[in-house]
């Protein structure tokens, strides 16, 4: 009644804000990201008849907030029924600020829940587990380049492209390492509620999605970098434009855009993505990894910098 899985978290080139099904946790859109490599959530299961509640410990601190969302994902995997669980997890990154730490927590969570329920189930099923505690986690269960596809009632996750055919890499400015102020879950809401861009943001998604797909088929990087930069800032126009305006940057997020921008202008191939949150992911070509680490590292405000492959799909480890 013990597993223990490690997945990692990935980026979206082609975001995923808005829910089409709020109780289900069905995604308004579909979405393409990057699994990465070098950052890493392990999450251990222990299912014990005698334990009276669910207990969980991050990076060896009880945990208290993040508790209802994984003690329900793991309802949602075993069952209500269940026994209660030891859950003890570890993290090689900031949690909970814009570093989709939650994505890689419930793929996790999820391989090792069904592991110690002794549930085998389908990666597809897995997935789609994953995708109901969080959408974003969903992806983390393949590697390399991922599409989520919205279907009628559900959505279906494949590999585009395997990380080792095109070794990109990111390169992500950490601006600020508190928690974020409103979670995306609640935040998503509020666009679609308030936001006058969010039916439009909808519309054209499809558009990105096929520049984004044809462009990893090709290894084309100028294509991806712009479809991707235009993604993320028109996720953030949605935001800004709600009410009341959620912004998760800070003047740091800026100048990091603005670094990106001079490396484009001396040549160099790569392109930023920012998420719910102020961090700033630069995804570049593996020969110029060197050169953007060093830049973000100097722009003003960035107080850390991680540099990660893109990597593999959620899998279970050895716990013995
Ligand atoms: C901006 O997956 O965290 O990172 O399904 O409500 O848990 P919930 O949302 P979540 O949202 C991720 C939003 C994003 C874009 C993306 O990863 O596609």
């Amino acid at each position: 009644m013990r597993a223990m899985a490690i997945a990692q978290p990935n980026i979206a080139l082609i975001k995923y804000w808005g829910k089409r099904d709020f109780e289900h946790n069905l995604p308004a859109v579909g979405s393409i990201s990057i699994t990465l490599r070098d950052l890493f959530t392990e999450m251990e299961v222990e299912l014990d008849e005698r334990l009276a509640s669910d207990k969980l410990t991050v990076n060896g601190s009880i945990d208290e907030k993040m508790l209802p969302r994984l003690s329900s994902c793991i309802d949602s995997v075993v069952g209500v029924d269940r026994p209660r669980g030891k859950i003890v997890s570890k993290y090689n990154f900031p949690v909970a600020a814009g570093l989709a730490s939650s994505a890689s927590a419930f793929a996790a969570l999820t391989v090792a829940a069904a592991q110690a329920a002794g549930k085998p189930s389908s990666v597809a099923e897995l997935a789609s587990l994953a995708g109901r505690a969080s959408g974003s986690a969903a992806r983390s269960l393949f590697g390399g380049f991922v599409e989520l596809e919205n279907c009628d009632n559900s959505i279906a996750l494949s590999t585009l492209r395997e990380s080792d055919t095109w070794p990109l890499v990111v390169v992500v400015a950490i601006t600020d390492t508190g928690s974020k102020a409103v979670g995306s879950t609640e935040a998503m809401e509020i666009s679609r509620k308030t936001s006058p861009f969010y039916t439009n943001w909808i519309e054209r998604q499809n558009d990105d999605l096929d520049t984004a797909r044809d462009a990893i088929v090709r290894r084309d990087f100028e294509q991806l970098a712009a479809i991707a930069e235009h993604n993320c800032l028109k996720m953030h126009s949605v935001m800004w434009a709600s009410r009341p305006p959620i912004v998760y940057w800070n003047s740091a997020t800026m100048r990091c855009l603005q670094t990106v921008r001079r490396l484009q202008r001396k040549g160099v191939g790569t392109f930023f993505t920012i998420d719910a949150g102020p961090q700033v992911k630069v995804v570049c070509l593996p020969e110029y990894a060197a050169d953007v680490r060093a830049a973000m590292a100097e722009t003003e405000g960035v107080v850390d910098v991680m540099v990660s492959g893109l990597g593999e799909a959620a899998r279970l480890v050895d716990s013995s």
